[in-house]
């Protein structure tokens, strides 16, 4: 997104989200795009959703982001990495969130509903899925049951860097090594799926780093 439109947008900017943006910056942990959040910050107040769950917590930028719209918002958010949820825990508590995130320290593929505080009462409003992107479909799969019927799914970095679905000769150029050719051809397969997904309805759009929009009809 160009700067211009950028600054317009007001997302929360307290010393405390700087710091955490600056820290992601610094050691190269990736968080949503700028432009990511403020459509996925939108995406809950338009929808009202209140029961999160988000794959991939890392610093806990985004759900620290999400759990600031409001305060009757509840976050289940799943990390593996220990370092990472030490860094989430450490936000979290600081930015007093603590009632509103859960963070689960597990592998995301092995959460059982037993992890999910949000599925005690009813299912989820929105899944937010930004870990490994390999793993998307199984994620979506995995997870998708606890959603509740009109809830929404986002699924970050589906354009991998505008490695996703170039055409041959420039993926040739490009996308060189076998492991980077593995996960952008596992990406390009999880958009086809995903499209193709009979219980959704999808929209597909250039934001960010490229981020799908499921409705669960
Ligand atoms: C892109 S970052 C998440 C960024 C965060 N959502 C934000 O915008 O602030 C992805 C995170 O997912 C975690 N991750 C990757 N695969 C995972 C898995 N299978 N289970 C749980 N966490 C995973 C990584 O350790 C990393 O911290």
């Amino acid at each position: 997104m160009n700067d211009y439109f950028l600054n317009l947008n007001s997302t929360n900017k307290n010393s405390l989200i700087k710091d955490m943006y600056r820290y992601a910056k610094d050691n190269n942990v990736p968080i949503i795009s700028d432009e990511g959040l403020v459509y996925l910050l939108q995406l809950i107040r338009l929808t009202n959703a209140k029961k999160i769950l988000e794959v991939g917590t890392a610093i806990g930028y985004s759900a620290i982001q999400m759990a600031m719209i409001d305060e009757n918002i509840h976050i289940d958010t799943i990390e593996r990495d220990m370092d990472a949820y030490n860094i989430a825990i450490f936000n979290i508590n600081k930015a007093k969130l603590n009632n509103n995130i859960h963070v689960i320290l597990k592998d995301g593929l092995t959460v059982t509903k037993n992890d999910l505080m949000g599925t005690k009462n009813y299912g989820y409003d929105l899944i937010f899925i930004d870990a490994a992107k390999a793993q998307y479909k199984n994620f979506f799969n995995l997870f998708t049951p606890y959603l509740k019927k009109g809830g929404i799914v986002v699924c970050d970095n589906l354009m991998f860097h505008g490695l996703v679905g170039l055409p041959q000769d420039e993926k040739d150029k490009q996308v060189t090594t076998k492991n980077l050719k593995g996960l952008v051809r596992k990406i390009e397969e999880f958009n086809e799926w995903l499209s193709k997904q009979k219980g959704y309805k999808t929209d597909f759009l250039r934001i960010g780093d490229g981020m799908s929009v499921s409705v669960k009809l």
